[in-house]
């Protein structure tokens, strides 16, 4: 698919079909379509009034125009309630736009960016949405079902008409953060026969502008990461600890600032170990490396982006399985920073792995830490699958992180981390213990986490639950949904 941004009249693109948002009040006060309305002959009007349309967000309706406008077809998509109208719900209108158009095998689209924000956010948010929705989960299909292809899409400002380069930058970044997205989702969607640790660093050196580091267990060993190294030792698949660094352009200023440091959580499968799971949904599990997934998406779109701040990107990628070989309920290992971990339960394993790359993003300098994880099953419990957990000691950048979620449109909200959760941890016979008590576990394992951070600011986001989309979305098919990239790269930004 292709995006051009036009700044133009719109009614003089020819295209298959013209998308156009329509606000839930638009239904009674008509003035604003008047324009549309006339070139289609009352086509809208009659829409609306007949109870054929309602523009509740994400609904659709195709309407055949005539000869008044240079598009064969009319889509109406449901915009909801203009209050209620932000870049996210934007986004999400032109992703169910992309949808409509492809199912109804159009291979050229005009999409109008309403609503009163910059021709630059709009044109961006719009471009990732289409980019978004354009993407397939069915990775291993030997038949392409009749797949159809937008080939074109043209973008065209809504109120604002900004100005032309404005519009054709924002279209760059959208397809920059929207393409970040699907890698992310791609790497979650792969199963975890193909998307073994050392896969995933081969994903990475596959990428663009990005330097690549892995250590493998021997130097891990050397180092003594026993926490992470605990969690590999079931399976066959040998662990990786994965850098990865935007390298500086020759002649370029060097970027300035505190080190950036963005941590994900790189299980590339968690039976839970000798802590085994039940069966059901465990397949679900190939996707325990989501928030690594995140990372890397996050690093690809930066190196693209180039943040003034420096950044560095840490995946601990490891397989949890049972085995011979594998850590007991009990065992007692050495962690990288020093602190002696007693495992009890071999399913809580995210915890392990991060705080062995979290310590080690320290050392490298980091003075800044964000971790994102696919970490407990309670942060679903408590939030459901609207918002994710975020937790930490960097309260400026929660505050931030959480102010642009209505651009970012990714939920986050912040969860309380006293000092009474740390005492489940108390160990009898280690400093600490990987679980707490069964209430409030979100934040127990926060609390853990803090315990490798000690006072470098730190935030902590628990995707568990976002990392996945079971029932399909008019802007969004079914599987990963790259949670957290459009979250990283508008925070480095
Ligand atoms: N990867 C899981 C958490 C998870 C569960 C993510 C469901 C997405 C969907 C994590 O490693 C885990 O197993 N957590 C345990 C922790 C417990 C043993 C303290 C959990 O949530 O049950
Ligand atoms: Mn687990
Ligand atoms: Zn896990």
């Amino acid at each position: 698919m292709r995006i051009e941004y036009r700044p133009g009249n719109y009614s003089d693109i020819a295209c298959d079909l013209l998308a156009y948002p329509v606000f839930e009040e638009e239904a009674e006060d008509f003035a604003p379509l008047e324009p549309l309305d006339r070139k289609v002959r009352g086509a809208v009007r009659k829409a609306l009034e007949s109870g054929a349309f309602k523009p509740e967000p994400y609904r659709t309706c195709v309407l055949f125009p005539g000869t008044g406008l240079r598009a064969a077809r009319l889509l109406l998509v449901g915009a909801g309630k203009k209050a209620r109208f932000n870049p996210a719900v934007l986004r999400n209108v032109a992703g169910t736009a992309v949808r409509s158009a492809r199912a109804a095998a159009c291979r050229t689209m005009t999409f109008i960016c309403r609503g009163e924000h910059p021709a630059g956010l709009g044109a961006r948010v719009a471009a990732e949405g289409a980019v978004y929705a354009d993407y397939d989960a069915g990775l291993y299909k030997t038949q392409a079902p009749g797949r159809r292809e937008l080939e074109l899409l043209h973008l065209a400002p809504g109120a604002a008409p900004g100005a032309e380069g404005e519009g054709a930058e924002g279209v760059r970044r959208g397809i920059i953060t929207g393409e970040a997205t699907n890698l992310a989702r791609t790497l979650a969607n792969e199963p975890a026969n193909i998307l073994t640790p050392e896969c995933l660093v081969e994903r990475a050196r596959a990428i663009p502008g990005l330097a690549v580091h892995a250590l493998e267990r021997e130097e891990m060993e050397k180092m003594g990461m026993h926490a992470l190294l605990a969690v590999s030792r079931g399976s066959a698949e040998p662990p990786r600890l994965i850098l990865l660094e935007i390298p500086g352009e020759k002649g370029k200023r060097p970027r300035r600032g505190p080190l950036h440091a963005l941590v994900g959580k790189g299980v590339t499968f968690d039976s839970g170990g000798i802590s085994l799971k039940p069966g059901d949904k465990m397949e679900e599990m190939k996707g325990d490396m989501a928030g690594g997934a995140a990372v890397l998406g996050a690093m690809a779109a930066l190196a693209q982006l180039k943040p003034r701040v420096p950044v560095i990107g840490l995946i601990p990628a490891v397989e949890n399985l049972p085995g011979g070989r594998a850590t007991r309920p009990g065992d007692v290992v050495r962690s990288y920073l020093g602190k002696t971990v007693e495992i009890i339960n071999t399913d809580a394993e995210g915890r392990l792995i991060l705080a062995d790359a979290l310590a080690y993003a320290r050392t490298l300098g980091a003075a800044r830490l964000l971790d994102i994880a696919t970490l407990t099953g309670a942060c679903m419990v408590a939030l459901g699958k609207v918002n994710a957990g975020m937790m930490g000691t960097d309260q400026k950048t929660m505050d931030l992180l959480r102010r642009n979620c209505p651009l970012t449109g990714e939920g986050l909200w912040q969860l309380p981390m006293d000092d009474a959760y740390r005492h489940a941890l108390r160990s009898e016979i280690a400093d600490v213990k990987n679980i707490g008590e069964r209430w409030g576990g979100a934040i127990s394992a926060a609390k853990f986490l803090e315990e490798f951070v000690e006072d470098t600011p730190w935030v902590h986001l628990d995707i568990a639950g976002m990392d996945l989309e079971t029932d399909g979305r008019p802007f969004a098919c079914k599987g990963a949904t790259g949670f957290g990239v459009r979250t990283l790269v508008n925070w480095l930004e």
